[in-house]
């Protein structure tokens, strides 16, 4: 069969990102990143919108340079429809489509929480694993947090989800509680790795089935945070590393937790991690772990493709362009788009 080329974009939420794919290999994976937000302490929608126009072209040259292709030989434009931020959405979308309609190839919309799966089937060569359907996969951003029963590249059954925050939004919250910079996600991961994670004790909510909640965690970290430093000011600083190792340990553990009663309840063989949170380190080791002593394969993919990039969302549009799955020009980017 005929090689197929795809041009991805991923402009969701805060970060512009541009990828080319040969089939199921990425030739290039290009990412700009928005340190405008870092003041602000969070996403703010206007100011993200503004630098995805402003990062846009440059960033899809680049892809095209390093991926050392004329845009011509593009086989079609995949982008990213939703879910996120309609202002950051509207600017991918609109020139995914101006692209398409220019060069007049087709265009392919894209789910972001299905990209986030479909990146365990990026290949680097022949041999790499990929998932067998149906698979298990827990995706945890900072937006979403889903058990998703993968049964094919087009049927994605939610099982479970978070009833309030997201893990990742949990994580940042209690960050900015303890005067840590945004995203705290990753910075948490890090002061976690010299503390003692059983030297405070957090609680995660219960909640039935499948489903998790991480809004009283945030509010159990806040509330204790508030009673010490009644006592003591300086008591975040003293404990920082330790109380990080501590919330870790907990949100991960209700992670973790959930997705062996899931495994164990649908059988199946393989279970996968994804979104920016699979970046965990704790989080990692812990589903390696629950994998080896239950005996199923594990996927994680590599630190590029857990956090948002436009080469998850070409997989997905190389396994839509293979079914013959395509966009339209009228169709509208969606904030709240489900899988
Ligand atoms: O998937 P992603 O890049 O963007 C969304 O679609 O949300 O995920 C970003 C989220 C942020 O909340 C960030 O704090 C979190 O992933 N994150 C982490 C780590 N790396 C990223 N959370 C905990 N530990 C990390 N190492
Ligand atoms: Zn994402």
């Amino acid at each position: 069969m005929k090689d197929v080329y795809i041009l991805a974009i991923e402009s969701s939420c805060d970060d512009t990102s541009a990828a080319v794919l040969r089939n199921d290999r990425v030739l290039s994976n290009l990412i700009a990143n928005q340190d405008v937000h870092e003041q602000f302490g969070g996403v703010v929608p206007e100011l993200a919108g503004r630098a995805h126009q402003r990062n846009i072209i440059p960033v899809v040259d680049r892809a095209l340079k390093e991926a050392e292709l004329e845009m011509s030989q593009i086989d079609a434009v995949a982008y990213t429809r939703g879910p996120g931020l309609l202002g950051s959405l509207l600017v991918g979308s609109s020139f995914a489509k101006s692209l398409a309609l220019g060069l007049g190839k087709p265009l392919i919309e894209v789910n972001h929480m299905q990209a986030h799966i479909m990146a365990h089937f990026i290949k680097r060569n022949d041999y790499d694993p990929i998932p067998v359907f149906p698979f298990l996969c827990l995706t945890v951003s900072g937006g979403h947090t889903q058990l998703v029963h993968v049964h094919s590249d087009s049927r994605f059954e939610v099982i479970g989800q978070t009833i309030d925050d997201a893990a990742g939004e949990a994580f940042d919250k209690a960050a900015k509680i303890m005067g840590l910079p945004y995203p705290g996600g990753p910075l948490m991961d890090k002061l976690a790795k010299d503390g003692d994670s059983q030297k405070f004790k957090f609680t995660m909510p219960r909640v039935d089935g499948f489903d998790f909640s991480f809004s009283g965690l945030k509010t159990n970290f806040l509330y204790f945070l508030k009673k010490q430093t009644a006592e003591n000011p300086d008591f975040v600083q003293e404990n920082l590393n330790d109380l990080c190792a501590s919330f870790q340990h907990t949100a991960v553990s209700g992670l973790i937790d959930k997705l062996a009663a899931a495994a164990a309840s649908t059988g199946v063989e393989d279970l996968a991690l994804a979104g920016g949170v699979s970046a965990n380190s704790l989080l990692r080791s812990r589903f390696s772990k629950l994998c080896a002593e239950t005996g199923k394969r594990a996927f994680i993919s590599p630190m590029a493709y857990c956090t948002d990039n436009a080469a998850m969302i070409g997989i997905t549009a190389y396994y839509q362009f293979l079914r013959g799955d395509f966009g339209r020009m009228d169709s509208v980017p969606s904030a709240r788009m489900q899988l």
